[in-house]
């Protein structure tokens, strides 16, 4: 296979992105920067000692960034850039208390990337996230299927996760659904979820459902209320190198992310968390799937929610 990738961030959610990146052994080499002095290289140093033991070629590459832009040569040449900087949310916190203090780490991280890596892919797992993938586009000033963000696969992993626990089956006969935005406006969708090809449905009932949907939406925050310092990391790591492996791999898959949906549901004009079909090229087109009217509502309601945020950011 071959490749570069890089990973702007060596905090827990970067770090074990890198270590899922480089152990998939389908990259020549994985780049992990951070703004502290000696960690990413630290990192980089103790992953590639894990390589004979896990049985992997792919080189980890750590480089410590300012923020005058200095160590961002190591990146040159990206054909994917997973973007994490910024900071996690404190219990009590929503992920848009974030958006003031982050956008101005994207924007710089952004702007690093369009000069030296001007050709990637750019994957944004930065919160609140429909907001800094639509600012990571802004700032790298890149093609909208070139940036897209990662929340899709993490949310709609949390909601099979909860199905299969409640109905005590293995996650692998379970498929569900998640659109919208990754925050307050998620829409999981029920309508698509089944169990070994059973609706949902037939298996529980309305408020079971809605019960896991709930659950499904507050589900950074239940990580976050537990941990105390933090946020998740590994699921969404997963998920955020998921995405990546379909990239380089041109797989084609059909995956839900934070993508630039343009008339697709009759919404136009925002970075929402739909369906797409994931290429060498980033998004290769949204997907749009069948919703019930209030899967629909709730997914225009999460269009109009994100794009009054968006507007925002630009200022920021
Ligand atoms: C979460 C954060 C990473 O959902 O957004 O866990």
């Amino acid at each position: 296979m071959g490749g570069k990738v890089t990973v702007v961030g060596a905090g827990f959610y970067g770090s074990t992105t890198a270590m899922r990146l480089a152990e998939y052994d389908v990259f020549d080499e994985v780049v992990l920067t951070d703004i502290v002095e000696g960690k990413a290289e630290g990192l980089a140093l103790d992953m590639n000692q894990s390589r004979p033991v896990e049985g992997f070629e792919t080189k980890v590459v750590g480089q410590t960034t300012g923020l005058d832009g200095s160590g961002y040569e190591a990146i040159a040449g990206s054909d994917i850039v997973v973007i994490t900087a910024g900071l996690p949310r404190k219990p009590g916190m929503s992920r848009m208390d974030l958006i003031e203090t982050n956008a101005k780490i994207v924007r710089q991280v952004a702007e690093n990337v369009a000069q030296h890596a001007p050709d990637a892919v750019v994957i944004v797992v930065s919160n609140p996230l429909d907001e800094m993938t639509a600012l990571t586009q802004l700032a790298t000033g890149f093609p909208h299927n070139r940036v897209i963000g990662q929340a899709g696969m993490l949310d709609t992993a949390r909601f099979t996760n909860f199905v299969a626990e409640k109905l005590g089956k293995p996650v692998a006969s379970v498929k569900t659904l998640t659109l919208g935005s990754h925050g307050d406006t998620m829409v999981p969708v029920p309508s698509r979820c089944t169990v070994d090809g059973q609706p949902l449905s037939e298996l529980m009932s309305a408020d079971e459902i809605e019960e896991l949907v709930v659950r499904t939406r507050n589900g950074g925050a239940e990580v976050v209320a537990l941990l105390k310092t933090g946020s998740a990391y590994y699921a969404p790591s997963a998920a955020a190198a998921r995405m990546a492996k379909a990239v380089i791999e041109d797989s084609g898959m059909v995956m839900p992310v934070c993508a630039w949906v343009d008339g697709e549901y009759g919404i136009a004009g925002v970075y929402l968390g739909v369906e797409a079909e994931i290429g060498r090229e980033g998004v290769r087109r949204v997907v749009e799937t069948d919703l019930t009217q209030s899967e629909l509502a709730g997914l225009l309601e999460a269009a109009e929610a994100v794009r009054a945020k968006q507007a925002d950011v630009q200022g920021l």
